[in-house]
């Protein structure tokens, strides 16, 4: 029987990647988000792949609404957090074509934030940090209650994180720290399952042709990286760490699993790793 691999926010823009990834890949797959509904698409490929999930519904903040989902998991990936603290952003990235360039600056904290926080777990404390400290933990106690030769099977199981490559100019040290340490949270149950950490940096779509914010972005991105690349030739050092390469979800996706079926494998990849995949 496929193993079973679990994904907390499978719906997401990385998280339906990933479970697509892994269904190629043959594993039984679960997405687990509070809505439990699959994502929007229009690709017939989309539609194929998204038949062979079960989509549920959870709140990673409640363990007891999921841990038996975790019972006879091999594979759990934590993929949801915040780039800022303010929900509007991740309404404005999703939006489509738009000639609003204020929406493109609302994304990076320099417009106008009309919006007051709307959940009291919308910080990267909880987001980022507290949410996958709360999983991989759940993930623990199931191990727990399996017998001890159950137990020491440690390599045939794992926990991803997605962490960040870096901070961004423009977003508070906040988002970066809480990445950093939930790493290091989730690095410490080593003894229960391998710890696999993905540090991507600005994701997007190969399959996404829409414009809107998120090509925007990712087109300005994309021309500082070739600008650094072709015309300073990588000679400024400061200017290597502040522009990074994009990475497409898919990438991040294909690492994963990468690392997922090397039994050997725990860790950290890095951006330049996860670009090689
Ligand atoms: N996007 C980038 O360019 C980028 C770059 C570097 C790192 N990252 C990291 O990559 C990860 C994924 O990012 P993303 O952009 O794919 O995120 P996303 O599109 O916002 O997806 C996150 C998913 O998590 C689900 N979710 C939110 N709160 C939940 C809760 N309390 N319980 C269960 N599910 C919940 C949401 O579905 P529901 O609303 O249905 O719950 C959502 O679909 C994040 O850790 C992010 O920090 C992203």
């Amino acid at each position: 029987m496929a193993s079973k691999f679990v994904v907390f926010g499978g719906n997401g823009f990385l998280g339906k990647r990933i479970c697509q990834e892994a269904v190629t890949a043959g594993y039984q797959v679960v997405s687990v988000s509070r809505s439990g509904k699959a994502p929007h698409s229009t690709e017939l490929n989309d539609k194929q792949w998204m038949q062979e999930v079960q989509w549920t519904a959870a709140d990673i903040f409640k363990p007891d609404s999921y841990h038996m989902l975790l019972k006879d998991a091999a594979n759990v990936v934590h993929t949801l957090g915040i780039l800022l603290e303010n929900e509007n952003y991740k309404k404005t990235l999703s939006k489509t074509p738009t000639n609003d360039s204020r929406s493109h600056l609302l994304f990076l904290g320099t417009g106008p934030n009309p919006l007051k926080k709307e959940s009291p777990y919308f910080t990267y404390e909880m987001m980022n940090k507290q949410s996958a400290i709360m999983l991989a933990n759940t993930f623990k106690q199931e191990i727990i209650k399996k017998s001890k030769k159950e137990q020491a099977k440690v390599n045939g199981r794992s926990f991803t994180y997605i962490s960040a490559d870096r901070g961004f100019p423009m977003i508070p040290s906040g988002y970066i720290n809480s990445k950093r340490e939930a790493e290091l949270e989730i690095e410490k149950m080593q003894e229960y399952f391998r710890p696999i950490i993905m540090r991507p940096g600005f994701m997007f779509d190969e399959h996404r042709n829409a414009i809107g914010p998120r090509s925007f972005i990712h087109g300005a991105l994309e021309l500082l990286y070739c600008g650094n690349k072709f015309l300073l030739q990588n000679k400024l050092q400061f200017m290597n760490e502040l522009i990074r390469p994009t990475v497409s979800t898919q990438q991040v996706s294909h690492s994963i699993l990468t690392k997922i079926e090397n039994p050997d494998f725990k860790g950290v990849v890095s951006l330049e790793e996860i670009l090689k995949a």
